[in-house]
């Protein structure tokens, strides 16, 4: 049984996310093989976990273009989904799989959107929508969302000037480092039956 756990990342979060998944199934048994996203072939692999920050309510480029290449192939394989991001509201969403939601965005009090248009793109059902438009015919195992981590010193001008807005819409995104190795672990030992 192959397992492939494969990532994008741009600033490096979703990178740790995807080690953080790979060693808890390797604890578990499952010696998955860790790739950024780009591997040529996946026939060999049963199980794939797939990993993408959210920017702009979007997976990235190179995981759309990852799951362009292989959508035949996919819709015969155990799919599951996570992403990082910042900003995720949830309560709406009801799903035919297995949906987990850091519990950290769960905050009761986390301060309220300044704009609205901003808390309505940044919910569940938004990002999903986009995503699993990619994904016709696969039926995901569990797709999971883990607050990430932001560095505005480290983000390249544009995306600064992008977060800055972001953080001002939205107070609840903030500067740090907010990927919580347990909470991602425990997720990817719930996925240990998905290619049994
Ligand atoms: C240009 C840009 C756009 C982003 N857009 C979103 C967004 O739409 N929703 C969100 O929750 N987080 C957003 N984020 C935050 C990232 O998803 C978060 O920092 C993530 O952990 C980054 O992962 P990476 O380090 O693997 O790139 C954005 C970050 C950047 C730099």
């Amino acid at each position: 049984m192959g397992w492939l756990v494969t990532y994008d990342s741009v600033y490096g979060a979703t990178t740790a996310a995807a080690m953080h998944i790979a060693e808890a199934l390797a604890e578990q048994g499952i010696e998955a093989d860790l790739h950024p996203i780009g591997v040529e072939d996946i026939s060999n692999y049963d199980a794939i976990v797939l990993g993408s920050p959210i920017h702009m309510g979007r997976c990235t480029k190179a995981v759309k273009q990852f799951l362009k290449k292989n959508r035949m192939a996919l819709t015969s394989k155990q799919v599951a989904f996570f992403f990082t991001c910042m900003s995720v509201f949830s309560k709406e969403y009801r799903s035919s799989f297995p949906l987990y939601v850091d519990p950290s965005f769960d905050d009761p009090n986390r301060p309220p959107a300044r704009l609205r248009f901003m808390a309505d793109n940044h919910t569940v059902s938004y990002y999903l929508n986009q995503f699993l438009k990619l994904t016709p015919g696969s039926q995901p195992v569990a797709i999971a969302f883990f607050r990430g981590r932001l560095r505005m010193a480290d983000l390249k001008l544009i995306h600064r000037l992008l977060m800055r807005f972001a953080k001002f819409a939205l107070p609840e995104v903030q500067d740090g480092d907010f990927l919580n190795p347990t909470v991602i672990r425990t997720w990817a030992q719930s996925l240990q039956g998905m290619a049994s």
